[in-house]
């Protein structure tokens, strides 16, 4: 089952985790498992931090007794452990299917080490069926709504039970589809030059290794 796969990429990530560490903590199902873990550890005596990249990831890192710190604390993050809505053989990763991407980014960026966790279902030849999330500011989106349609992009405002979705950072999220992306650096470099794009969810270039759970199995993806 693919959430009994997500669990135990999670709990393969978990070992990785060493004493002193500060942690990133990512967002999404297959990080709460992570989480879970990792307050279990914390229970047998591990003594770490984390910083969570989603007010959803700090509320249940709370809930399970994480030390969490913060970017006024420390700018230094040794591992970051993370989930993805796809990832390439290049290792280059679409990410914000959770509305979370901007603070992920800013947290998986600064990490010396970033370890993705995910089922297999994640894993593709090319990325791009998983439409891109966009992070937006609200103001004036209609136009950034346009400027995207002009680079070929099919961009859906978000909505959750019918109401605009508004990311943790007061934004929108526009879902584009580009159809297959070939060259998905250069495709972030375009939409980020946009006026009004926050930030794009492809996150090329930044994963150190992704550990992929497949029917029970766990299989390495390195760079
Ligand atoms: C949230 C994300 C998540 O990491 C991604 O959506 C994967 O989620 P899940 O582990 O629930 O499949 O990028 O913004």
């Amino acid at each position: 089952m693919m959430s009994d796969d997500k669990r135990l990429a999670a709990l393969e990530s978990v070992k990785y985790i060493k004493d002193g560490m500060i942690l990133g903590l990512g967002s999404g199902s297959t990080v709460n498992w992570m989480l879970r873990a990792l307050s279990e550890r914390i229970k047998e005596g591990l003594r770490i931090e984390g910083i969570p990249s989603s007010k959803k990831t700090e509320k249940l890192a709370k809930e399970l007794g994480i030390p969490l710190t913060d970017f006024s604390k420390t700018t230094k993050i040794d591992l970051a452990i993370d989930g993805a809505d796809e990832i390439d053989g290049n290792l280059n990763l679409i990410k914000g299917g959770g509305g979370s991407l901007v603070r992920e980014k800013v947290v998986d960026a600064c990490a010396d080490e970033l370890i993705i966790i995910a089922d297999s279902s994640k894993v593709v030849k090319q990325l791009g069926a998983f439409s891109l999330p966009v992070e937006v500011l609200p103001f004036g989106f209609e136009v950034t709504v346009a400027n995207i349609e002009k680079l070929g992009g099919i961009p859906k405002l978000r909505r959750k039970e019918n109401e605009i979705f508004v990311s943790d950072n007061g934004n929108y999220i526009l879902d584009c589809s580009f159809g297959t992306i070939d060259g998905a650096q250069a495709l972030h470099e375009k939409l980020i030059r946009l006026v009004g794009v926050v930030e794009t969810g492809i996150f090329s270039g930044m994963a150190d290794k992704v550990i992929v759970a497949r029917n029970g199995e766990i299989k390495f993806l390195t760079r």
